[in-house]
Order: C-alpha cells, then structure tokens, then sequence
C-alpha cells in the first residue's frame, strides 16, 4: 500500500513532543495525524535527553491517543552535540571524498572523532571556482544519540531517520513551498532558535543560539515571583495581564529585541558573502512564532518580509478527524515534526 513509505515525524522539543503522520496520494501529501505533548520541565535540556523515561511515556501515551500504529520514527537532533560545519574542497570523486571526510574530519570537528556520527553532504556549490565544493559536514555525539535510539525503543519505536533540526526545518519548507530565491528560515522553539538561510535545496548558513520563548516565561516568573505555569499563562494570553501589562510589553520588547540582533547578525554574514542576491523573505516557525506581533516587529527590524510559516498549506486533511481550527494554530510549531514526517523511510 502506497503511503508506507514515510516515517512518523518525531520532533523531541524541550518544552513539548510534536508528532506527525503523512500518507503519499494521488493528490499529494495526506496529512493522518497530528498532536503535541508537553514535557516535564527539564526532561529534555539543551539538545539532551535528562529524563528519557519521562519523554518515553510522553510519547508513548502520544502515539496511543492518535492511533498511530507505525513504528518507524524519524527524529532530530540539535543543541551541543550536534556540530554542522561547512568546509570547502577540492572537487573529489565520492569514493575520494568519503576517505578524506574520514581521515581529515578531526581537524574540523571539536570532538573526538571517536565519539560521534559523521555524515556529509556535497553541496556542489563552489562559488568561482570549479575545482573546488562546499561540503556540509554533519557530526553528532554517539552518546546522545543513542541516548534517544535506546530511549525509543524502549517504548517498542525504531528510529529509522535521524535528522538535524535545521535540516528537518529546510526539508519541511521545501516540501511546502516551490517558491525560488534565497531564505531565511528562523525557527524559535523554547530553550533555542534555529537560524537556517537556504538556497536552491542548499543551506548556506546554519546556526542555533540558546535563545527561546522560555526566556520570556522565566523572566514574566521573576519579575513577578509567580510560579513558571503562572507567568507561561500570562506569556501566551490563556491569563488576563490586568495591571502586569505594561510590565509584560517590556519583558517582550527587550528579549525580542535581542531575537532580532541574532536574525541581524546572520543577515548581514549573508550579505556580505552574497551581496549580488537579497534575501526573499524570512520564514518564521516554533512556538515563538506565536508572540503577538513578532512577524512585523521582525520586518521592521530587518526590512525583510516576513511570515509565519504553516507547513501544511500545500497538504490535504480530514477535517473529521483533525479540526481544522486547530491545525492552523497548531501550524508554526509542527514544522520541525513535519519535515521529518516527510521523509522517505530510507530502508
Ligand atoms: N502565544 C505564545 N506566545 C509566546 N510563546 C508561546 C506562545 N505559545 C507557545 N509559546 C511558546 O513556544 C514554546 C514551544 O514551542 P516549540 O514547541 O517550538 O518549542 P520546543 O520545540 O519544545 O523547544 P526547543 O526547540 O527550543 O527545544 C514554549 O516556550 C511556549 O511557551
Ligand atoms: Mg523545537
């Protein structure tokens, strides 16, 4: 049956679990299921896995309630023990290439080669000149990795992908967008935004910075020492400000404006490197999406477009099944889930 073929979108967050199921038709991408699930605070830390049996059952009570009977997963990884490095050679044939990644991969990574997975990519971008490429390499810590392989297949998954945040985010707007040109992804999750500027299927700048919607939530929390829900409800709207309000605007205006001063700065490395093409637009995902205004503070900021990305424009849904109001709000934060959930299941 057609439609076996892609893996369940496994998006491991550390504020909440997002899963993603699609189905290949005739017509496109089907969308089968969708849901999120909030984490424990601290279960999942910068990128690591602190508390695999608290995100195990969070995933494993996610999966039952929407059905899902695949066990294929794909997942991504991001924070300290992911490197992404882009390097430029001499063009090489693929059997040359794989040899010198593997003897020379030391002195481009941080990390002991020992302990971590190697993967590349040649970009075939080379700029001027034609005897040389951009290759992306890829490096991630065995041990956290197979913290999270261990970790899912204790709940009877087996992760068949797994993928990088920022790749899992390109993929997700590929997938949704024809569109051509260059493009700044920026996607704001909880503990960390993810800066990815992409050309023609390639990415030609990748960053992640430990900034995130949490911050505004902690600082709500201290400024009024009320309890990390408390100032979370306050943060998203579901609690009325009252007299907190002006406060509130402040704690967003200075922590926003430091967003921006991130998506500056990789605007202008951008600019600098290709000053012929101007950046089309910016493409905001994650649950930072959400705060009220973000989108035009940003283009005022920057002087780039800018829009909230929803990764299921292009995809069909059962409105039974998945209530569309829901869908569209739930949209920002699932991108990550759904550029995983996209990919073929590669064996
Ligand atoms: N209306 C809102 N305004 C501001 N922040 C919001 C709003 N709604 C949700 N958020 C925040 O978005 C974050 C969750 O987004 P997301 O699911 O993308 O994060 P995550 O993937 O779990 O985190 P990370 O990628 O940083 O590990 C939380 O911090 C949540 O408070
Ligand atoms: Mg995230």
């Amino acid at each position: 049956m057609k439609g076996q073929n892609l893996t369940i979108g496994l998006d491991i967050g550390s504020h909440a679990v997002k899963i993603c199921e699609f189905k290949e038709t005739k017509s496109g991408l089907h969308l089968m299921s969708l849901g999120s699930a909030r984490l424990p605070d601290g279960a999942v830390d910068d990128g690591e896995l602190r508390d695999p049996d608290a995100v195990a059952q969070a995933i494993k009570s996610l999966m039952k309630n929407l059905k899902i009977k695949s066990k294929k997963v794909g997942i991504s990884i991001s924070g300290y023990s992911v490197i992404l490095k882009k390097i430029n050679l001499a063009v090489m044939g693929d059997k040359e290439l794989e040899e010198h990644i593997h003897s020379e991969a030391e002195q481009y990574i941080p990390f002991d080669i020992s302990e971590v997975y190697l993967d590349y990519q040649d970009l075939k971008t080379s700029g001027e000149r034609e005897d040389r490429t951009d290759v992306m390499l890829v490096a991630a810590k065995k041990d956290v990795v197979d913290g999270y392989l261990e970790m899912l297949k204790s709940i009877g998954l087996k992760t068949v992908l797994v993928d990088v945040d920022a790749f899992a985010l390109e993929n997700s707007f590929e997938v949704t967008s024809k569109e051509e040109g260059n493009i700044l992804l920026v996607d704001i999750g909880s503990s960390k935004m993810n800066i990815n500027i992409i050309s023609g299927g390639a990415s030609l700048f990748a960053r992640d910075v430990a900034f995130g919607s949490r911050q505004l939530t902690e600082q709500i929390q201290d400024k009024f020492d009320i309890s990390f829900e408390d100032a979370e409800a306050l943060k998203t709207g579901a609690q009325e400000p009252g007299d907190k309000q002006k406060d509130i605007e402040e704690i967003f205006v200075s922590t926003t404006t430091l967003w921006a001063m991130e998506i500056t700065k990789a605007i202008d490395f951008y600019n600098s490197n290709f000053p012929e093409t101007p950046l089309l637009k910016l493409v905001l995902s994650g649950g930072g999406a959400r705060v009220k205004g973000l989108d035009t503070f940003f283009a005022e900021d920057t002087g780039i477009p800018v829009e909230v990305f929803n990764p299921f424009v292009a995809v069909t849904a059962d409105d039974k099944k998945i209530d569309p109001e829901y869908l569209q709000y739930i949209a920002p934060e699932m991108a990550i889930s759904m550029g995983l959930a996209t990919r073929p299941i590669p064996f």
